[in-house]
């Protein structure tokens, strides 16, 4: 009987389940989309019972539409949004209000709040990250405040935390789990990543109480069973990770100073950095990649807040494109943006600005702007941001970079690649299956039960679908990209 590896990729606006075979191999494909609530400007929330309903749905749908039993899962990962944030009552799983996504800036003023008592170097030093809104600990803080029953609740040991692994995986065992991994844990604000265990100094900060806090467990490991009443069968989950961290696994990027890039909802560069958990002096987190065989092994980040979602609010919002997709002809259709710049800054800016208060904004237009150039500026914006990390990036690690592997929704624009390349001057590689993220997590479950016994064997999955090289002459990208640090300038100046 040929067996799989289930991987559920719960993402910021969507949720798909695929499985994968020993050859790296994805079938049946099952996405829902998410709805998220911007209740006011700068929020971002979602409902933690629909990403579950989701979850369900998905994962059913795939096993009808490929005619696989769930008796056929070996084993079962969970890769996710990062930082989200849940609380949920231990007895009756009921979240006590509607989960705070990552991109949500309602917990700027306890942000600035911590910044003026001067802990911004406590926590770097011990959590790798940087006070912002964008983690999850003044995320738990802030629901904490909101309401003295909440409060009471917690303190008296009725309320679990979980970011949105330890949310599923409790709900998938039937409330009896839970736990996290470090890739995830890391990115809370409250995880020592040099001990690898919650901080108590940091917990009283935050005045969060520890007996909330899930258990920290490998990433690639065995945590428990699904309930059968999910899918008949009880399906080992053996891997979660944070999704960034699943797509540098997935992408191969498994030595030092290997960097994935990728395009999602957000933009995020990852470089492998080894057992070493490399401090960043411009911006960049210090983040563990995962914790594997023992062994724990970190990753510089550079994030970038708004990618995918730019191009989705010119299609959405602004109405310039029907689908996605048509951004690329309709920005091919004219040869440059004509020094239009979109800045696209709806909830602040990450690397390496990190300022919660900046705003979206769009420069350079003329009387003779057409949407092709609004939308080629929207593009373009990503490429220019993941150039603003990898600057940052360079500078931290001290290694000049010559190639950067991608994925995600957006890398089928060979229009963007090509100028991302050009931007980053280094060889931007293109895998033929783009899914890393959720192979990272399938390939981190099938080591946890020997369907893949090793990494090479993994690597070896890997096929290159396309590798651009930069074309552009040094003073043309120069140019461009001083219009858009000036640009992003102009857009902080007016915050
Ligand atoms: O840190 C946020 C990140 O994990 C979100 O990923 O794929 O939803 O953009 P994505």
């Amino acid at each position: 009987m040929e067996t799989y590896i289930l991987s559920l990729d719960q993402g910021t606006t969507s949720t798909r389940a695929m499985l994968v075979d020993r050859s790296g191999n994805v079938h049946g494909v099952v996405r829902e989309v998410l709805s998220l609530h911007y209740a006011k400007p700068g929020w971002v929330e979602v409902d933690a019972e629909h990403i579950w309903q989701s979850a369900l749905n998905v994962i059913r749908e795939v096993f009808v539409q490929t005619g696989v039993s769930p008796e056929q899962v070996a084993a079962m990962g969970i890769t996710n949004q990062r930082e989200t944030t849940v609380l949920w009552d231990r007895t009756t799983g009921v979240p006590v209000r509607e989960a705070i996504v990552w991109q949500s800036r309602q917990t700027a003023t306890i942000c600035e709040q911590l910044k003026s008592e001067g802990y911004e170097s406590l926590f770097q030093e011990k959590t790798g990250l940087l006070i912002d809104p964008y983690f999850s600990g003044t995320k738990v803080s802030w629901m904490l405040q909101q309401s003295k029953n909440v409060r009471e609740a917690a303190e008296h040991g009725d309320l679990l935390f979980g970011t949105i692994d330890s949310w599923l995986v409790w709900k998938l065992t039937g409330g009896r789990v839970h736990v996290t991994d470090p890739s995830n844990a890391s990115r809370t604000l409250m995880f020592n990543i040099h001990e690898m265990k919650w901080d108590e100094e940091l917990l009283a900060i935050l005045d969060v109480p520890a007996n909330m806090l899930p258990e920290v467990r490998s990433t690639s490991e065995v945590y428990g069973y699904t309930d059968t009443e999910w899918f008949g069968a009880a399906i080992p989950i053996a891997a979660v990770v944070g999704d960034q961290q699943a797509a540098l696994f997935g992408q191969g990027c498994h030595e030092p100073g290997d960097v994935k890039n990728t395009y999602g909802t957000g933009c995020f560069m990852l470089m492998n950095t080894g057992t070493e958990a490399k401090k960043s002096e411009h911006g960049l987190l210090t983040t563990v990649a995962w914790q594997l065989n023992g062994k724990t092994e970190y990753a510089l980040e550079g994030s970038v807040f708004v990618a995918g979602s730019a191009i989705q609010w010119v299609r959405d919002e602004l109405g310039l494109i029907a689908t996605s997709a048509e951004s690329e002809q309709l920005a091919a259709s004219v040869d440059s943006t004509e020094g239009v710049y979109v800045v696209p800054a709806f909830v602040g800016l990450g690397t390496p600005y990190w300022n919660s208060a900046v705003r979206g904004a769009a420069f350079g237009m003329t009387r003779g702007t057409t949407k092709a150039h609004f939308v080629r500026a929207a593009l373009e914006s990503l490429a220019y941001q993941s150039k603003d990390v990898l600057n940052v990036m360079e500078q931290d690690s001290g290694i000049k970079l010559v190639k950067v592997c991608v994925d995600g929704g957006v890398v089928m624009n060979n229009l963007l690649m090509q100028f991302q390349s050009d931007m980053l001057g280094v060889t931007v590689d293109r895998p033929y299956n783009q899914e890393s993220t959720a192979l990272g997590a399938a390939y981190l479950a099938g080591l946890a039960v020997g369907y893949w016994s090793n990494r090479e064997e993994l690597r070896e999955l890997r096929v290159i679908d396309r590798l651009f090289v930069p074309r552009m002459e040094e003073s043309h990208r120069d140019e461009l990209y001083s219009g858009w640090i000036k640009a992003v300038r102009a857009a902080i100046a007016f915050a």
